[in-house]
Order: structure tokens, then sequence, then C-alpha cells
């Protein structure tokens, strides 16, 4: 799609490497910074980046951030918070403020592009083919439900503002501190995980999969007032995670433990409490430990791949090598 692109939570993991790849395939770009936006960003006084400084909460100013673009990739969000209403202020509130900008200061908009997630749709309830964008929406999570709440304020545009929603699962690549965790255990020699014990599967997709899929929609005309979970062609497995990451990080025979339901539960309620003493967001609380023990968090690439011609192209074993080495080099692992 021609003319500019305003990205939100382009200083984050996802939004840093979007900004990279339009402006590396000469796209203009605008990014909309808020007060609180990490300073002396890479993306700072870039050739080709624009910047647009607006508060969520500052009706003038997200006027002005989203006049004349021509359509808007809304990235920023909250997967951390110490309690529900910080998970609507980061994931609900500034959707609905910044849809309303773009209705009274640019009605022409021609997509606004919401990223959402998974969590929103819930666990599968068998490993394949995953859930589909036609399910019914299940989250287990304050995450997930604030991710679908942000869904349907979006929605409540519809008519008025061609809406796309993107939903990925588990994104892992350079950059990603999230999955980085569980490769930390890998070098230590150990996995830690929770669950029923059964053969846990996941989607999981490297980000510059992702950003190609985001891409092909915001671009398609036919995608406007659609959904698409934009995911790997199947759910993983641990040890296939554990068989990529082996030759990169040269670990021997790991020590699987994993934590029963109860026990999860249980860890979760007492560090969820310190947490919340603390006021800083949990690792693992009850509602992380109910993410944590689902089978399958599994979606289905199918309605992407017939309608937007998608595949996640990179293979498990090279994105998760690439994304090693990009650690080890920047000394994270
Ligand atoms: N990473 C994943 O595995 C994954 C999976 C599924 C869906 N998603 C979704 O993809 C999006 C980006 O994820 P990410 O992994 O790139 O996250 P991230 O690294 O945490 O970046 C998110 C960005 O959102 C902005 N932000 C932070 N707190 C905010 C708040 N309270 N209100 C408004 N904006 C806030 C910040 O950007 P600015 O300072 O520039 O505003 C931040 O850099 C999120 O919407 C997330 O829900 C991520």
């Amino acid at each position: 799609m021609a003319g500019e692109i305003l990205v939100t939570g382009s200083t984050g993991f996802i939004g840093s490497r979007l900004v990279d790849t339009l402006v590396g395939q000469g796209r203009r770009v605008r990014v909309l910074l808020r007060p609180e936006s990490r300073g002396g960003s890479s993306l700072q006084c870039r050739a080709g980046v624009e910047e647009a400084f607006a508060a969520y909460g500052d009706t003038e100013a997200l006027g002005r951030a989203v006049s004349g673009v021509a359509s808007i990739i809304h990235l920023a969000g909250v997967t951390k918070a110490v309690n529900e209403a910080g998970f609507i202020e980061g994931n609900v509130t500034p959707v609905k403020n910044l849809l309303e900008a773009v209705k009274r200061h640019n009605p022409w908009l021609r997509r606004f592009l919401h990223i959402s997630s998974l969590a929103a749709m819930g666990p599968a309830t068998s490993p394949s083919p995953g859930v589909r964008e036609t399910d019914m929406p299940r989250p287990v999570s304050a995450y997930g439900r604030s991710k679908l709440l942000g869904e349907e304020a979006a929605q409540r545009y519809t008519g008025r503002i061609p809406l796309t929603i993107v939903r990925p699962p588990a994104v892992y690549g350079p950059g990603d501190r999230d999955i980085l965790e569980v490769f930390k255990m890998m070098k230590n020699g150990y996995l830690l995980s929770a669950g029923s014990g059964k053969l846990q599967r996941f989607s999981m997709i490297h980000v510059d999969d992702l950003i190609c899929g985001m891409l092909l929609a915001l671009d398609s005309q036919t995608a406007a007032g659609r959904d698409y979970f934009i995911t790997s062609p199947r759910g993983y497995a641990w040890d296939e995670l554990i068989g990529a990451a082996r030759p990169a990080l040269g670990f021997g025979p790991l020590l699987r433990i994993n934590l029963p339901k109860p026990l999860a539960f249980g860890l979760g309620a007492v560090l969820g409490g310190v947490a919340k003493l603390t006021r800083r967001p949990a690792l693992i609380n009850q509602d992380k430990a109910r993410e944590l023990v689902q089978d399958y968090w599994v979606c289905s690439p199918e309605k992407a791949m017939r309608e937007l011609g998608f595949t996640a192209s990179t293979p498990l074993a090279k994105g998760v090598a690439e994304t090693l080495r990009w650690y080890q080099l920047k000394g994270w692992l």
C-alpha cells in the first residue's frame, strides 16, 4: 500500500524490526512515540522515519500523529502488567483513542492493521489444526482478555475504518527477551515447563516471517474487515525446540522439570503476591500459570495461506540458529 505508514510500538521487539523492514523497502514511515518511549532508540533521527510525539490520552497530539498517513500498524501493547487494569491501559485504551483520532482527523485512512495475539482466542483443544479464525474466543489470561477487548474496541469502527486484525502466536527472533529466557535455561542444562504432562505443542513464528505476513495483510485489498493468524505451518513440541537450539548452544541431555498444574498455580500465587507488593509484573503469577499449563497453543495458518498467499518460510532450526547467534553476538546469551 503506497503512502506513509504510522507505526505504534516502534521501539519494541517487533516494532523496531518492522521499521527496519519498511525503511529497507523504501516505504515512508512515521513512528508514534509516547513520553515514556525509550529514548536514544536506533530509530531516532533515522532517514526515512518521521517522529510524532503523543501520549495516548492526548487527543490533540494523537490527531496530529494520525493526520495524513495512508495506513496505521498498531503494534503498541503490553504483555506484562501488575493487574487487569494495567493490561486494559496498554491493550485497549490506546486502540480506542487512536481510532477515535482517525475518525476525526483522518477519515480517509486506507487501513488500520491491528496486532492482536493468539492469546485473545485462547488455546486449542487439539494439536492439529489448532485454533481457527471462526472459533469462539476463549482467552485464559488477563493478557488474552485484554487483547480480545482491544480487538472488540477496534471492531466497533467497522464500516468507518478499514480494519485488519493479525494474531501472531509466540514470536521469536533477534531482539526478543521472552523466549530468550527459555534458551537461557537450556544453556544452563535444564528446561522448566508446566502442565498436564501431555505432549505440549505450540505455534511459533520468526519475527521476519510475521512482518512478511503483516505486510501482505496490509497491502491486500481483500483483507479489509478480516482477521488472520500469521503463524508457523504447525505446532512444535518442546523436543523440536530443544533440537533446534542444541547445535548453537552445545548442551548435553537436559534436566526436564515439568511442574504439575497445582504446583504451577501455587508458585504463581506466591510470586504473583510478591509482584503485587513490589508493584512489578511477575515472571509467573496465577494468570501466567494458566497460560503455561495449556497443552496446545496452536493456531492454523490455513486462512492466511489461502487468502494472503502467506507461508512462514523460515524453518525452525534455521530461525533458532540465527537468533541464538544474534544473542551470542550481543552478549545476551
Ligand atoms: N512478542 C510476542 O511473542 C507477541 C505475540 C503475540 C502478539 N504480540 C503483540 O505484538 C505487539 C508487540 O509486541 P512486542 O513483543 O514487540 O512487545 P514489546 O517489545 O514489549 O513492545 C511493545 C511496545 O508497545 C509500547 N508500549 C509499552 N507499554 C505501553 C503502554 N502502557 N501503552 C501503550 N504502548 C505501550 C512500547 O512502544 P513505544 O514506547 O514506542 O510506544 C513498546 O516498545 C503487542 O501488541 C503484543 O501484544 C506479541
